[in-house]
């Protein structure tokens, strides 16, 4: 059984102060209940402030949402795997649509990122999807796999259990536009069997798979009652800390 995992990926939003407040709203409205993974996202600034809170009673893990695959040195701007590991950064969101098509980060980029979260023991949540013209010209399957391919090169079976794929098709992020439940479990079963054949179905059945774009408490539900969507990554809903409450709270249930 995969332990359902729902992430805030709060982008270039939320100062120190914003964060304190939301994870104060946050945490009370979760309340007790473990059954799923819940993983805040923040932005570099506020890594070590939520890392403090979260320090006192473990309801939800830390993720950051980049770094640099370099051994710490001459890279400016950039943040290396120990600097995260320091603040007990436990997930790092590689190869995120925004970083893809903004910063130019091609597979080949991504993979030497994943490799370095492996090797540094984080766990990289791994982001693929197509783009509306790639849906439209029935490439999905295409791009997915090429993706799959060159993001994980390398990653052996018992690496792989650990990480996390996001499933985001780009038109659906920021737009509003979620996937309809049936497309989305479409491209997460298909993202599993490409796991199966690449490395083995008993891994492939162990690997989590979010559903990332316009998720919201509203579909958040039937979204993750599909059976291979296990869990979402969360872009503007998660910003408000009762939306992100319910969301999870969609997730225990689905
Ligand atoms: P969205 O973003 O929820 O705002 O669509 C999702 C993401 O980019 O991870």
């Amino acid at each position: 059984m995969r332990k359902k995992i729902v992430a805030a990926n709060w982008k270039m939003n939320m100062t120190v102060g914003e964060s304190m407040a939301f994870m104060d709203t946050f945490l009370h409205e979760l309340g007790a209940d473990n059954s799923v993974e819940v993983v805040i996202v923040p932005p570099f600034t506020a890594l070590a402030k939520v890392s403090e809170i979260l320090s006192v009673g473990q309801q939800a893990k830390l993720g950051a949402q980049n770094m640099h695959w370099e051994k710490p040195g001459a890279f400016t701007g950039e943040i290396s795997a120990p600097m995260l590991r320091e603040l007990y950064v436990r997930y790092v969101v590689l190869g995120h649509s925004e970083r893809r098509t903004l910063f130019g980060e091609s597979d080949e980029i991504v993979n030497k990122k994943t490799r370095a979260a492996i090797d540094a023991a984080l766990r990289p949540i791994v982001c693929i999807g197509e783009t509306l013209s790639e849906r439209d010209a029935d490439k999905v399957e295409e791009v997915l796999d090429r993706q799959i391919k060159g993001s994980l090169a390398g990653v052996s079976a018992r690496e792989l259990v650990d990480v996390v794929i996001a499933y985001e098709p780009v038109w659906a992020i920021g737009t509003g536009r979620t996937a309809t439940p049936q497309q989305a479990q479409d491209a997460h079963a298909f993202i599993r069997a490409k796991l199966a054949e690449l490395w083995d179905s008993a891994s492939a059945e162990k690997v989590r798979i979010q559903y990332g774009g316009s998720v919201k408490a509203q579909n958040a539900a039937e979204l993750m009652g599909q059976a291979d969507i296990d869990g979402a990554l969360v872009g503007g809903a998660s910003l408000d800390p009762r939306g992100f409450a319910e969301i999870v709270k969609a997730a225990a249930r689905g």
